[in-house]
């Protein structure tokens, strides 16, 4: 088989019912919907429920993902997950969700800590894996970081909101085609955005608890906000010249939403219409490796995607990690 007979055969999204706005926040923290509107674009964004976990958000949106590509569970030869909040520690949470779809004894396991990128770059892994072995492989990106964040610190807490997407790849007559693909790591700021809590390099300490570091985000915010439009341009650039393809040619672009300002910067640096770029930041705020996969199923459902379109992803995240793909439709 031709790589061409490769390529997404269904979508699929979950975002909690819980919804929580600005103004619910400003009871929590010294803050205000103008503040938060003004500075991000976020104006609400759904919090799991205290019953569930990042396998429940997770086999929703791969639940959606299988119905759509007329695949069950059982047919699957792979599951991989990007999450940067994992069920536990160890296992991965590609343990607990072949357990919970009931599929085989496949190959599963998580890419973690690329961040706000990880889902793309799980797609990058994904199809690669599913053109060398023929195999249809189950990528999901989830975050439960309401969880996992300290909601004292109004810098951070205000950016987040819980949700998963999922894609199911393999070899059909007409999936949506991966026509290029790009990552790349920049490790010299990974100071600049990260959480070293837990990780042998701050173990988990009562102290620690005790001073709140234990949830604590490491974040400059005005450096990730210039590294990112930078990233994601290039990143675009990068898999449309791959392509042979022009930016005008693309019907979408689908970035990773993490702040209004950042998507409206790489919108004009890659001199888009406002009709190209897809946003739904102000209702779900920053979910993380959720976030391209969740918007990718919403845009589809929405009937912004027509058959024949090209659509772009592109993502930044913690490491710095970056990653886009341009997708036939
Ligand atoms: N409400 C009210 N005031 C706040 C809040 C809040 N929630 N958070 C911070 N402030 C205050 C600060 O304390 C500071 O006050 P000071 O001037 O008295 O010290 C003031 O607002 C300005 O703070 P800055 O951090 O300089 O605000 P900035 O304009 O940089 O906006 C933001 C912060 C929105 C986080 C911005 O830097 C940004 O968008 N960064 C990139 C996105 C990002 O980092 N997302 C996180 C995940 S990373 C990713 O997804 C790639």
């Amino acid at each position: 088989m031709t790589r061409s007979r490769f390529g997404i055969l269904g979508f699929g999204g979950y975002a909690p019912e819980r919804v929580m706005t600005n103004d619910e926040w400003a009871e929590y923290v010294d803050t205000s919907d103008e503040w938060i509107t003004a500075r991000t674009g976020i104006k609400r964004r759904r919090v799991a429920d205290d019953r569930e976990t990042t396998v429940d958000l997770a086999a929703v949106a791969a639940e959606k993902a299988l119905a759509d590509a007329g695949v069950s569970a059982a047919e699957l030869d792979e599951i991989v997950i990007a999450t940067d909040t994992p069920e536990a520690y160890a296992p991965d949470t590609a343990a607990f969700l072949q357990h919970r779809l009931g599929a085989g004894e496949v190959t599963g396991y998580d890419l973690g800590g690329s961040g706000c990128a990880g889902f793309v770059l799980a797609l990058d892994v994904g199809m690669s894996r599913v053109v060398q072995r023929s195999r249809r492989i189950l990528v999901v990106g989830v975050e439960l970081i309401t969880r996992m964040m300290d909601w004292s610190d109004r810098a951070t807490c205000v950016l987040f909101g819980d949700a998963a997407g999922a894609v199911v790849l393999g070899p059909a007559e007409a999936p949506v085609e991966l026509l290029a693909s790009t990552a790349g790591t920049d490790g010299s700021q990974a100071d600049i955005l990260a959480r070293f809590a837990g990780g042998t390099r701050k173990p988990f300490s009562l102290e620690m608890a005790e001073r709140r570091e234990h949830l604590e985000i490491a974040f400059n915010g005005r450096e990730v906000f210039r590294q990112a439009v930078k990233r994601m341009s290039e990143a675009s650039r990068d898999v449309l010249e791959q392509a042979g393809k022009r930016i005008e040619d693309v019907a979408l672009v689908i970035p990773h939403q993490a702040n209004r300002r950042i998507i409206d910067s790489v919108r004009k640096s890659l001199r888009l219409g406002e009709e190209q770029i897809y946003v739904n930041i102000e209702d779900y705020g920053n979910t993380g490796s959720a976030s391209v996969p969740l918007a990718l199923f919403q845009a589809r459902e929405e009937g912004r995607i027509e058959p024949g379109d090209l659509v772009l992803l592109t993502a930044f995240g913690a490491g710095f990690h970056w990653a886009a793909a341009l997708l036939q439709f």
